[in-house]
Parts: structure tokens; sequence; C-alpha cells
């Protein structure tokens, strides 16, 4: 059988970082109202023409470092972003002539706070079906550019950033016991597409548009969703809750985090945070969190690391991987 495994992370943020009491001269908000609805504190900010793409470069070179194999080897690039430098072509085409490679395909993939792992689960079966050996995921967004900065209940709550994995094809007999991704699991329901989108784009309005959120609405469906989505993903490998040794979620609010937690009787010491620091950045949320939990060495090769996203669509997914 083959199977993915993750050889290499990396992440990127941008260094300009906007801290809450910052955010208090540019809208009517609070540190302490951030803080106590979202655990957010800070958000890195892209440099005037600092791009999806640069942010994504950045992240890719680190990960390539990180597992120790040149831009030459890979088959596939799949870049998860909702906000991609231009309409076309992809940000990841883009990539892939800064990182010098003129074979194999490169796209983007759009599931907006959910891409990382759908893009994950479209590299993971190129990888299962045998159609390429190397695959780099990534994450990366510039939220910044699309935000509303006149709305306090959106503007607060988004960072830009980048982060990456390298997935290698790997021969395995037996799938649960490797270092392997075990399983993805991605779902989507266009119902409820105008509680989370962007009143903008080439078709509709031929303007960027802006990000329009019914918070309270989406913080409603968030948990349920969630979590469903990693007991759907401990279910599928015979596995249970108490075998999660970290459980990477999307960082969209501190709040759902721990009501997610909560629900699914997972200790909060073992989910990776990073919102106070990096707020939410959409599809780069999750592999930025990877990136630093792997590099300070809290997650360990052997580990059972369970991720989860949920965004505009609604979109959701999550993925188990046997680190
Ligand atoms: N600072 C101060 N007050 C704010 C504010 C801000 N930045 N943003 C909103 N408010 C105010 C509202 O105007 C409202 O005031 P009112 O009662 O006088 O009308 C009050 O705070 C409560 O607003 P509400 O929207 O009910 O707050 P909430 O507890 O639901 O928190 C969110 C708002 C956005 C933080 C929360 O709904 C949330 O996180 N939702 C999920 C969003 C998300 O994660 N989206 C991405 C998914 S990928």
């Amino acid at each position: 059988m083959i199977r993915s495994q993750i050889v290499g992370c990396g992440a990127y943020l941008p260094k300009r970082i906007i801290t809450n009491d910052e955010m208090t001269r540019i809208v009517d908000t609070t540190d302490e109202w951030i803080v106590a609805r979202t655990g957010i504190r800070q958000r890195h900010i892209a440099a005037d023409g600092e791009f999806t793409s640069d942010l994504a470069i950045e992240a890719a070179e680190r990960t390539l470092a990180s597992a120790g194999v040149e831009a030459n080897e890979i088959d596939l690039i799949v870049l998860a972003t909702a906000t991609p430098d231009n309409t076309f072509p992809a940000t990841a085409v883009k990539v892939q002539a800064r990182l010098g490679i003129t074979r194999g395909a490169a796209f983007d993939v759009q599931a907006v706070c959910s891409g990382f792992v759908y893009a994950l689960a479209v590299a993971d079966n190129f990888i299962r079906c045998g159609q390429v050996g190397t695959a780099l995921v990534i994450g990366a967004e510039t939220f910044s550019r699309i935000l509303d900065w006149k709305d306090r209940s959106t503007c607060v709550l988004f960072g830009d950033g980048a982060g990456a994995v390298l997935l290698r094809a790997v021969e395995t007999d037996v799938p649960n016991g490797a270092r392997c991704v075990l399983s993805t699991h991605l779902h989507s329901d266009g119902r409820q597409h105008d509680l989370l989108f962007v009143d903008g784009g080439p078709s509709s309005t031929q303007t960027v548009g802006q990000l329009r959120m019914s918070g309270r609405d989406v913080f409603r469906h968030a948990v349920g969703l969630l979590s469903g989505a990693v007991d759907e993903a401990l279910a599928a490998n015979g596995l249970s809750a108490d075998d999660i040794d970290w459980l990477v979620p999307h960082q969209a609010n501190k709040r759902i985090i721990d009501a997610m937690a909560r629900k699914l009787k997972v200790s909060t010491d073992k989910m990776i945070c990073t919102i106070d620091r990096h707020a939410n950045t959409s599809a780069a949320s999750i592999p930025l969190a990877l990136a630093e939990a792997a590099g300070d060495g809290r997650i360990r090769p052997g580990q059972l690391v369970v991720i989860e996203g949920m965004g505009g669509g609604f979109t959701w997914a999550s993925a188990a991987i046997r680190w």
C-alpha cells in the first residue's frame, strides 16, 4: 500500500504585528473585549507589496529545508488560499516558478478556512493512487486585504501568514501503524454560504470585495461540525479521543476551540493553540500551528495528530496523521 508521510513542515509570518491596543485606534474596540471573546492578542499583517505568494514561498523554502529535500524533487504543489495574488493564474504556479520547478503540476484549492485540510486530502489521494511521489501542501493567506477595516466585528479576528508540509510516498503493509496520513474527511454544505462570504468577485461585481460574517451564527454551527469531523477521523481508524496526542484545530476563536475540547473530552493540554499570537489566518492556521509545535518538539514522530477546520461555505474537514 502507498501512503503519504509528512517529512517536513515550515511556516512564515509577516514581520508587522498589530496588537489589540493598536486595533483600538482603528475601530471602536478594546483589548479586553477581543481577548475575552476570541483569545486573540495580536495578528501579523503583510507589508505593502507583500503578496500571498511571498508568504507561501517563505513557508515552502523552510519546509524543504526542514525535510532536506531539493525543490526539483517536488511532483505536485497544492496551495490552499482564499486570497490569491490574482484571479488567475493560481498562486501555486507562482510558487512553483520561484522554486525553479518546471515539471509536475501546481494548482490552488479554495475551501477558505478548511482549505489546508482539503489541500492535504487532494495531495494525499494523488500519492495513494501512485500518481505523484512528493507533494508540497501549502496554506497561505493575506486576509488583511479582504477585511472591512471599519467593521469591528470582523477586522479584529484575522491575520496573515503561511505554512506548509511536504508529503512523500511510503510503502507500508500496516497503514494504521505507519507514520503517514491515516485518513482525511471532507464536507461542505452550501446552504450556509451567506453566513460567511466575500461580497465581491470577478464574475459578480468585478471587485475583490470584503469579508462579511454573521459571527454568532458561524459560532453556533462550528462546535458541532468540528467535533463531528474529529469523531469521524477517530472512528475511521478504530481510535478514540484518548488516543489523540495532539489536536491541532483551525485557529478561529479560543472559545470554539475550548468548547470543542470539552465536547470531545480532550484535555486542553493536548491542543496546539496559536490564536493568541496569529489570530485567524484561514487556510494557513493549521500548518502554522503544526510547524510551531513540530519545531519546538511538542509533536514527535509516532504521535497521533488530528487536525480539523471549518470555514465559509460551509466547508469542514479533518485528518488523522501518525506523525
Ligand atoms: N469590540 C467591541 N465590541 C464588539 C466588537 C469588537 N471588536 N465586535 C462586536 N462587538 C459588539 C457587538 O456590536 C455587539 O454589541 P451590541 O450587543 O451592543 O449589539 C456585542 O459586541 C456582541 O456581539 P456578538 O456578535 O453577539 O458577539 P459574540 O459573543 O458572538 O462574539 C465573535 C463575536 C465574532 C467573536 C463570535 O461570534 C465568533 O467568534 N464567531 C465565530 C467567528 C469565526 O470564528 N469565524 C471564522 C470561522 S472560520
